[in-house]
């Protein structure tokens, strides 16, 4: 199992949608794909319709482990994707991890135990440098850092990559960065908005070896498909899902 997490550390970068799409996209390929939601925010397990049921286990009772991993994990309604929930009392899991002593850990032990069932997984991250975002780090092979085409986007981009060095200094991050998803890139017609222009090449050279991934660009579309619970290609949007086929083609090659 490949673990790719979407990490950015301000809201609305895009993390949640990204997974959504990508988790999608590479269900419908065949690939049988967990979606972890690690941000107590729940967006991801909303988005994806799971209703979580009073007293079923989610990731809090996974990571505290109360539970197997495996017991915390449900099939979705569409082939190959599975979910581990989240609700609003994960932020319960702040206190176990930083006292329990497996900290940044914590997630990749979870994660181990069902690593043969599935090729992929996603998670979903939460905008706040938590305990629980250190745990994901923790726990990724990859990590994608989305980062909205605008200024806080580029210091989102900022203080993820910080978070990552710093993590990989003290060998509790040794996963690889695998790009930089600008989201929400705005164009007028043929010509891309300044902000979104200046945007993207600050977070070029921020990046600086890390490969900076063609945009998401600012439209509906994505929205609709999110909401519908659909691939954008379903929807006659397919050259807009561009990004995240290249995200899975740099997953495939490695
Ligand atoms: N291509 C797009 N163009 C414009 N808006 C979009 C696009 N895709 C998604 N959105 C919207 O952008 C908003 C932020 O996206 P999202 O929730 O994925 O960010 P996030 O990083 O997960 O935020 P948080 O840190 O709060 O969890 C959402 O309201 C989503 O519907
Ligand atoms: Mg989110």
């Amino acid at each position: 199992m490949k673990t790719l997490s979407c990490l950015s550390l301000s809201g609305g970068q895009g993390k949640t949608s990204i997974s959504l799409l990508l988790g999608r996209l590479l269900a419908q390929q065949g690939q049988r794909v967990l979606m972890v939601d690690a941000d107590p925010q729940a967006n991801l397990t909303f988005y994806l319709g799971h209703d979580v049921q009073p007293d079923a286990p989610t990731l809090l009772e996974v990571l505290r482990r109360q539970v197997e991993t495996a017991a915390g994990i449900y099939p979705l309604a569409s082939e190959n994707l599975y979910l581990l929930p989240a609700d609003e009392g994960l932020h319960q899991a702040q206190e176990y991890l930083a006292t329990s002593g497996m900290g940044a850990l914590a997630l990749r032990y979870s994660l181990e135990a069902v690593g043969e069932l599935f090729d992929v997984c996603l998670i979903d991250s939460p905008p706040q440098r938590t305990q629980i975002c250190l745990s994901v780090v923790g726990a990724s092979d990859w990590v994608l850092i989305p980062a909205e085409a605008s200024t806080k986007g580029v210091n989102s981009l900022l203080r993820s990559l910080d978070l990552l060095e710093e993590m990989r200094r003290i060998r509790a991050f040794t996963g690889q960065v695998l790009g930089v998803l600008p989201f929400r890139d705005k164009w007028f017609g043929r010509s891309q908005a300044t902000d979104s222009r200046e945007a993207i090449a600050a977070m070029r050279q921020v990046a600086g070896e890390i490969r900076v991934l063609p945009s998401i660009l600012e439209s509906e579309r994505y929205k609709q498909a999110i909401r519908q619970g659909r691939l954008l290609a379903e929807l006659g949007y397919g050259e807009l899902e561009l990004p995240l086929q290249q995200v899975i083609e740099i997953l495939e090659q490695v």
